[in-house]
């Protein structure tokens, strides 16, 4: 009876034990296909390029006297938008008067060594600048049309209430990382969840700070389960892809017509192709490096079909068109900067207001699913995306894969940005620590172009992903050649 008693006890302390040592979770967790619309990638990209998904913004004659005039023209618009940067469309607004909305490629497009790339994120983007960004401008865009022309104060005023209300709010502490995450919050807090009707008061709480990230590039999407880093976008990606609209929208009838051309923007982002690495790659070596990443990155970040340009006959090393796994990796493995992913759970009323709202409803639903990790990105032209991790606070492959060398303080050159085609990556200067407080406590001003990025700064650590760091330095350079072939 007693020996009963106590292998019962023992069973309860062994139970209680397990209880306190069982990590929240340990084990990389596959995400699930949802289905998703079809679409004509030509007409998507028209919209994309020159569509009004966004109905508001300034009048033309003042965005080309006050903000831009751009004789490049890039993607080879016509008429209006022959003139203005490609960060921009005009279109016309609800009353009819022609405006100037800032459209996807202000974040999803960059000019790398003199050539456009639609779907690049855009890592020259400055979030520092508080001068640009300061909600004045918009009172006083607002004041001179009052006094000037009513009509096109109507059609910009959209516009101008959001970026009133948003602009001030939006500061990054480093050039070259974008608080997307943060504007999506503000645009929701604005909104109500059904009517998607613009409300002056913030209808849910805004907490927490502005979180940095890396834009990603698109043409990894048509490989992703789910969307942005931590996967928490599930079901129709279309849906993700539209709520720029959130920006000017005024009604969710306008939400619904913007939304049935974005299975098409869909189809157009699933036809990019990664840009090809435009140096001679070492056949060998790269080939060293693909069994060396089957070894120790496969198994979370996917095998890749190509082994090099100069090697096609060799067959791949996952036999076919290589295979990408699609998992979440728990912070307990991956251990780089939580602050992203705790944004989503701090902010619970966000993912309640998105879980309930128009975005929600109807044939093709989307939905918010948090988890605490982050998605193994697929590396498809990972050599033209740096910086690195979702913060991009690694300016180099080489740092990514060897953690000791990683700067705590670096910074790049923003006006003749060089890339380094051996380490793979911004070419970037060691800074020393800055001046305590120097850095954050910064006046407006004195902020713009802020260009050392701060690696001890909440959101902007450099750390964890540290499975480069038990390879030699031979082994790396191989990884890093058979990188540049994916
Ligand atoms: C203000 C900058 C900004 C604008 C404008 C913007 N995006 Fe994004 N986008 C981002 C950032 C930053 C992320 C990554 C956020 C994250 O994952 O946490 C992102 C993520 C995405 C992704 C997910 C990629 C992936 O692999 O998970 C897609 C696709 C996308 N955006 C498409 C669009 C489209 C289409 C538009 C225009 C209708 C647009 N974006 C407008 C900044 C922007
Ligand atoms: C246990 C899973 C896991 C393993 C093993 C792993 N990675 Fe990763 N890797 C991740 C995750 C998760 C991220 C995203 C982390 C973040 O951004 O915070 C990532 C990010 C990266 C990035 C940056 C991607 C970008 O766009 O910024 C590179 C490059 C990379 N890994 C390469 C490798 C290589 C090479 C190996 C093998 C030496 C490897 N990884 C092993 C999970 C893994």
């Amino acid at each position: 009876m007693i020996k009963l008693m106590v292998l019962a006890l023992l069973g309860l302390i062994g139970l209680a034990f397990i209880q306190v040592l069982r990590p929240i979770e340990e084990e990389p967790v596959p995400i699930p296909a949802s289905p998703q619309r079809s679409g004509d990638p030509e007409a998507g990209y028209r919209y994309l390029t020159t569509g009004d998904y966004l109905k508001s913004g300034l009048p033309y004659a003042l965005f080309l006297a006050g903000v831009a005039r751009d004789p490049a023209n890039e993607l080879h618009r016509d008429s209006l938008n022959a003139v203005i940067p490609y960060q921009y469309t005009a279109v016309k607004a609800s009353n009819g008067e022609v405006v100037v909305a800032p459209n996807c490629m202000e974040c999803h497009a960059q000019v790398f060594d003199g050539k456009l790339y639609v779907g690049l994120g855009n890592s020259m983007i400055d979030f520092t600048d508080h001068k640009k960004l300061n909600p004045r401008l918009a009172v006083l865009a607002q004041k001179f049309l009052e006094r000037s022309n009513p009509r096109q104060l109507e059609a910009a005023m959209p516009f101008l209430r959001a970026m009133q209300a948003i602009s001030g709010d939006l500061y990054t502490e480093v050039r070259g990382v974008n608080s997307a995450d943060r504007l999506a919050n503000l645009l929701v807090a604005h909104r109500d969840p059904q009517t998607l009707r613009w409300s002056g008061q913030p209808v849910i709480p805004v907490s927490g700070r502005v979180v940095p990230t890396d834009t990603p590039p698109w043409w990894l999407l048509k490989k992703k389960h789910a969307m942005f880093y931590n996967g928490f976008g599930r079901g129709d990606f279309g849906r993700f892809l539209m709520a720029s609209n959130l920006l000017t929208v005024s009604d969710s009838a306008e939400a619904r017509e913007v939304d049935s051309h974005f299975n098409d923007v869909l189809a157009y982002i699933y036809s990019i192709e990664p840009p090809k690495y435009p140096y001679p790659i070492n056949a060998t070596l790269a080939k060293r490096g693909g069994v060396l990443f089957v070894e120790h990155c496969a198994k979370c970040h996917g095998s890749y079909a190509n082994v090099g340009p100069s090697d096609k006959s060799t067959p791949s090393t996952s036999g076919g068109g290589g295979e990408y796994p699609n998992l979440l990796i728990p912070e307990s493995l991956v251990g780089t900067d939580s602050m992203l992913y705790k944004s989503n759970y701090q902010s619970p009323q966000f993912i309640e207001w998105f879980n309930n709202s128009w975005f929600a409803q109807g044939d093709h639903p989307a939905r918010l699913e948090p988890f605490e990790g982050y998605i193994a990105p697929p590396l498809d032209g990972i050599w033209i995306t740096a910086p690195y991790l979702h913060n991009g606070s690694v300016p180099t492959l080489e740092a990514v894969l060897n953690s000791r060398i990683r700067p705590t303080y670096w910074s790049r050159d923003f006006n003749k940005p060089e890339y380094d085609y051996a380490a793979v990556g911004w070419k970037y200067t060691r800074e020393a620590r800055p001046a305590a407080g120097a850095d954050r406590s910064a006046r407006p001003a004195a902020a713009v172009g802020r260009s050392i990025y701060n690696t001890t700064l909440p959101g902007y650590g450099n750390y964890g992903h540290k499975f480069g760091d038990r390879l030699t330095d031979a082994e790396r350079k191989a990884v890093i050649e058979y990188l540049k072939t994916l």
